[in-house]
């Protein structure tokens, strides 16, 4: 493709430059025809060429905008599909601005009861998906944090976007996002010559900018303030924490917690005794972060309150195989490496993770392994996998702490999102830890074998040393067992040269002469059975607020509307999975009459009874415009109670996306719609087992159901 683009890129360049040349001899044609110098056919000629010529540019500026996807035609296109989501994610109470009434404040969003369900029904099947099947030990800590915990980690030091102000107004922007913007804005239209790499090259590395060079290219590229134009700062880091105080006093200086893995880690003593002392394991806590972020925008993508997920998973780092890896190791995912982020052509490639790990691409597999969890994990909850990639930082892109990292980026209307980081934090975190409280923040290994090991053993002989020296004799004992094994040896060379040696105590605890008989020191070979070692940690982290938000973009439609209905009867969609929709089941009488509602409310409570969620719609507005209300909150199944039901006891059930029901009786409807709710059962099946039963208008026009949705292109 990046062949084609320059190709086509040039071709739009000439054309232009053709174009700008016709127009021009136009402008002076009009001129010399006032003067009377040219005719008027002349001019027309002249015009006639220059439509042709703008019309073969257009051609090819179309065939441009096509290659780089992000042309005009495309970017309205994901601005529209943007906002009919966000208006039906607003018109249902799915999602809304805080604290509106007093005109909301950036960066804060509050869920109205579907965005609720949604949300804790996405939480509920990652603690089943992580911490039940992986037998992890998930705890709850507090938010607010001590600062000495934040400053150990290395947040109130490093925690860090670089900020820009705008020399007029004041407001700050994220510097980065700046530049981002205005490169992007650059690669949409035809570049000259090696200008469209040289962009590329810095959008690849932007996330790797220090402060000086992200300074130069805001420079370099002319980059002004958005919305004033005016002039910008030079980028300088602000840290993105909110500082409190604890206690009535204030003096005790706290952070709200940017990240919920430092709960985690300061509990790690206590952890690691409840599991038995043994490595590896993993714990997990699901719970709300603070992040001041610059600028907030995008809606739910970037906020200054979010509910994370995060798992540490404590390991020997020198043992990071997995025993599970193989049920992962053939998931085939979009894997975008490092060195391909690099190379000319940006892409990333379809790769099964047994491959990654045996090239190298992915270091181990416990991260390897991790990957494929996430993977399976967002694919049940209804992300796309084609528009799904786990994209690795870049060298200098990683976080203070992190050795590795890989994230899980889904594609949506705002272009390739984060929505899971995996990183391999090393020690680093335990180690902090460790060195700020003195506490120990390791852990025993037990070889498999014994191991034999040859150490030099320093042996002082207390009965020699303590007639010798008396009240000093403690000293020397342990000058002599704190000795290095340099200074060991160089003693013992020089006792067995000259039988005896100078002993300097630390501290200034004086110097001592030492003879052959007070100390032995031999190498020895002893039996090993492990040792003490601080764990490495594998974090996934997760950001649920920005997982569900591609979750509905993945899940939204537009179904056409029937014969026969109006234009505007066009029907949004969420098309959720069972596991995730916020209502498994509306029930519905078909006519507005009381012995039909009787049924009905018995049905709703038998299935709520069961634990499935249901609601019950009596309204009087018809059949087809329910089904539309719950298809809009994306309720997978709906039940219609008719005449039929007094006589025989059976109901319709309806399957949202298909519009095609099955006639069922009333005592199989729990059974069934639990086994649908749980995707233990598929559709289909339910359809083999039970009569078919004509569907709706919709159902006859549902095979035109157009996905809502904008071109699926990979960078
Ligand atoms: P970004 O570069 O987009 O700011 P990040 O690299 O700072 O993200 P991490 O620090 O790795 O993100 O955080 C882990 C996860 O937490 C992210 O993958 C994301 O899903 C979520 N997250 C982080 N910051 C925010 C935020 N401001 N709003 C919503 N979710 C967030
Ligand atoms: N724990 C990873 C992060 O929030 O940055």
């Amino acid at each position: 493709m990046g062949e084609e683009l320059g190709e086509v890129e040039k071709e739009v360049l000439e054309a232009q430059a053709v174009a700008d040349e016709q127009g021009n001899n136009v402008r002076a044609l009009k001129a010399a025809v006032k003067k009377g110098e040219k005719t008027k056919e002349e001019l027309n000629e002249a015009i006639a060429l220059l439509k042709k010529l703008k019309l073969e540019l257009d051609g090819k500026r179309k065939r441009f905008d096509e290659l780089v996807g992000g042309g005009s035609a495309s970017s309205v296109n994901k601005e529209a599909f943007r906002r009919a989501v966000g208006n039906a994610l607003e018109r249902r109470m799915f999602i809304t601005q805080s604290f509106s009434i007093y005109g909301g404040t950036a960066g804060l969003f509050d869920y109205g009861p579907p965005g609720c369900a949604v949300k804790s029904n996405i939480q509920d099947f990652w603690k089943r998906h992580f911490i039940l099947e992986e037998n992890m030990l998930e705890i709850e800590g507090p938010a607010v944090t001590p600062a000495p915990v934040l400053k150990a980690s290395g947040h109130v030091e490093r925690f860090t976007d670089l900020m820009v102000k705008d020399a007029g107004n004041g407001e700050c922007h994220r510097a980065d996002h700046l530049l981002e913007d205005v490169l992007k804005k650059m690669l949409a239209n035809p570049l000259d010559g090696g200008k469209r790499k040289e962009i590329e090259n810095v959008l690849a590395r932007l996330d790797e900018l220090g402060a000086q060079e992200l300074g130069a290219q805001l420079k370099k590229y002319e980059v002004k303030a958005p919305d004033t134009n005016n002039e910008i700062s030079d980028p300088f880091p602000f840290n993105l924490m909110f500082a409190t105080s604890i206690g009535p006093r204030g003096d005790v200086q706290g952070y709200l917690r940017p990240e919920t893995a430092q709960g985690i880690f300061v509990n790690f003593p206590q952890l690691l005794y409840y599991n038995g002392n043994k490595l590896p394991f993993a714990a997990a806590q699901l719970g709300q972060s603070f992040r001041n972020e610059i600028s907030p925008q995008q809606g739910i993508l970037r906020v200054r309150e979010f509910t994370q997920g995060e798992i540490e998973h404590f390991v020997d780092p020198e043992h990071k195989d997995h025993p599970k890896f193989s049920r992962v190791a053939d998931l085939e995912m979009l894997v975008f490496s490092r060195e391909k982020q690099v190379s000319d052509v940006k892409r990333p490639v379809t790769m099964k993770l047994g491959d990654a790990v045996k090239s190298g691409i992915m270091d181990n597999e416990t991260i390897a392994y991790f990957i494929g969890r996430v993977y399976t994990f967002m694919v049940a909850i209804g992300i796309n996998p084609e528009r799904m990639r786990f994209r690795q930082h870049l060298e200098h892109e990683m976080a203070h702490y992190a050795e590795d990292c890989w994230d899980c980026e889904v594609e949506s209307s705002y272009g390739w999102i984060e929505c899971v980081g995996i990183a391999d934090r090393s020690a680093y975190d335990l180690k902090q830890h460790a060195a700020a409280t003195n506490k120990e923040m390791g852990a025993w290994i037990t070889f498999d074998k014994p191991k034999f090991v040859e150490e030099l053993v320093v042996e002082p002989i207390s009965k020699v040393l303590g007639k010798a020296f008396r009240k000093d004799a403690k000293t020397v004992v342990s000058a002599l067992k704190t000795m290095t094994e340099e200074n060991a040896l160089k003693m013992k060379a020089e006792l067995e040269k000259s039988g005896e040696a100078n002993l300097k105590a630390f501290c200034d605890g004086g110097d001592f002469v030492i003879k052959k008989d007070m100390v032995k020191i031999e190498r020895e070979t002893k039996k090993v059975s492990g040792k003490f070692i601080t764990p490495g940690v594998i974090e996934p982290s997760f950001g649920i607020g920005r997982i569900l938000y591609c979750m509905f973009e993945h899940t939204y439609y537009v179904r056409e509307s029937a014969e026969g209905e109006k234009e505007d009867d066009k029907k949004v969609v969420f098309k959720f999975t069972p596991l995730v929709a916020p209502t498994k089941c509306t029930v519905f009488p078909l006519l507005q009459k009381e012995e039909f509602n009787v049924v009905c409310r018995d049905v709703c409570n038998s299935l709520v009874d069961s634990g499935l969620s249901t609601i019950i719609d009596v309204t009087g507005t018809s059949i087809g415009r329910r089904y539309a209300r719950t298809d809009e909150l994306g309720v997978p199944f709906a039940v219609t109670v008719d005449h039929d039901t007094l006589e025989d006891n059976t109901v319709t059930l309806r399957e949202r996306d298909t519009c095609s029901q099955v006639r069922i009786p009333i005592s199989d409807l729990c059974a069934t719609l639990k086994n649908l709710s749980s995707m233990k059962t598929k559709w289909e099946e339910v359809q083999a087992q039970y009569p078919s039963q004509g569907g709706s208008a919709s159902a006859a026009k549902e095979e035109n159901r157009t996905e809502a949705t904008y071109s699926l292109r990979c960078p």
